[in-house]
C-alpha cells in the first residue's frame, strides 16, 4: 500500500474563540503538486503550519508520509525531519553566509559532519544556481537571491515534501520569476509540494490541485484547467474575479 504524503481528515483548529480551520479533509498524494489559494484570513497559512504542527489542531487526524502528529515529540520531530518550509521572510541568520545558514540544520539536527554537510550545501545551492554566492551574508543579496538561498536550505535536509508560504510575496516584482523557476524546477524533479501563492501562472503551469479557501474551509478543490476556467462556487467565481482582473 502507498502511503500518502499528507492526509487530514475532519481537522479543526481554533485560536482562542476563533475557528480557524473547518473539517478540513485533504489527502496529498506523493509527488503530487497543490497549490493554495484565497483571500487573506481565510486559513492559508493556519493548514499549511499544521501540517509541520508549526499549530496544533485541536481534533482531526493530520497524518505525514505514514506518521501521525500527535502530542508526542517524537512524531513532531520525526515529520519535521521529512517535512522542508520556507516562508515569506526567508528567516536567513544574518551573521552567517549563505553556505553556513545551509549547513546549520544538518549539522545540528542530522549530525552531519561539517565537510559532508558543506558538500550538501553547495550541491543544492547549486542547484538554485546561486552557489557562487556561497561565502557572502545575507544582507549582500537580493530578495530572489535570499529566497533562493531559502529553499537550498531547505533542501539540504532532503525532505520528502516541501511547504511554501506566500514565497514571492515579499519579493521585488522582477525577483519574482527566478524564485518561481526554481520552485518549477523542483516540481519537475518530483517533490510534493504544497505552496499557498496567488501566482496563478504558476498554479496554471504547475499544480496538479489548486485549492481554494474561505473562512477555515476548503471550498473547492479542482484540477487547474476546471479550477479557473469553470469554477463551481460563487465564492471562488468572485475569488478569482478579483485577483486575475
Ligand atoms: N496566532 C494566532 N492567534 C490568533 N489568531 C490567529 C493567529 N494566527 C492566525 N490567526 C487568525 O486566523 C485566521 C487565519 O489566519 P491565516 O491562516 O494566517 O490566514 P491566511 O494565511 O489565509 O491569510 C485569521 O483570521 C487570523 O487573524
Ligand atoms: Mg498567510
Amino acid at each position: 500500500m502507498t502511503e500518502a504524503a499528507i492526509r487530514m481528515i475532519g481537522v479543526n483548529k481554533w485560536y482562542g474563540e476563533f475557528h480557524a480551520l473547518r473539517d478540513v479533509d485533504l489527502e496529498v498524494a506523493r509527488g503530487e503538486k497543490i497549490v493554495l489559494c484565497g483571500p487573506s484570513g481565510s486559513g492559508k497559512s493556519t493548514l499549511i503550519r499544521c501540517v509541520n504542527r508549526l499549530e496544533t489542531h485541536q481534533s482531526g487526524r493530520i497524518v505525514v508520509d505514514g506518521v501521525e502528529l500527535t502530542d508526542d515529540l517524537r512524531s513532531v520531530e520525526e515529520v519535521r525531519r521529512e517535512v522542508g518550509m520556507v516562508f515569506q521572510h526567508f528567516n536567513l541568520f544574518p551573521h552567517l553566509t549563505v553556505l553556513e545558514n545551509c549547513m546549520l540544520a544538518p549539522v545540528h539536527a542530522r549530525k552531519l559532519p561539517r565537510t559532508e554537510a558543506e558538500a550538501v550545501a553547495l550541491h543544492y545551492l547549486e542547484k538554485v544556481r546561486i552557489a557562487e554566492q556561497a561565502q557572502k551574508y545575507p544582507a549582500g543579496l537580493s530578495g530572489g537571491q535570499q529566497q533562493r538561498v531559502a529553499i537550498a536550505r531547505a533542501l539540504c535536509m532532503k525532505p520528502k515534501l516541501m511547504l511554501f508560504d506566500e514565497p514571492t510575496s515579499a519579493l521585488d516584482p522582477e525577483m519574482v520569476k527566478e524564485v518561481l523557476d526554481t520552485m518549477e524546477a523542483l516540481a519537475r524533479e518530483g517533490m510534493t509540494m504544497m505552496v499557498v501563492t496567488h501566482e496563478m501562472g504558476f498554479a496554471r503551469q504547475v499544480a496538479d490541485r489548486v485549492i481554494f479557501m474561505d473562512q477555515g474551509q476548503i471550498v473547492e478543490i479542482g484540477a487547474p484547467e476546471a479550477f479557473f476556467t469553470a469554477p463551481r462556487h460563487e465564492r471562488t467565481k468572485s475569488f478569482l474575479q478579483q485577483i486575475l482582473r
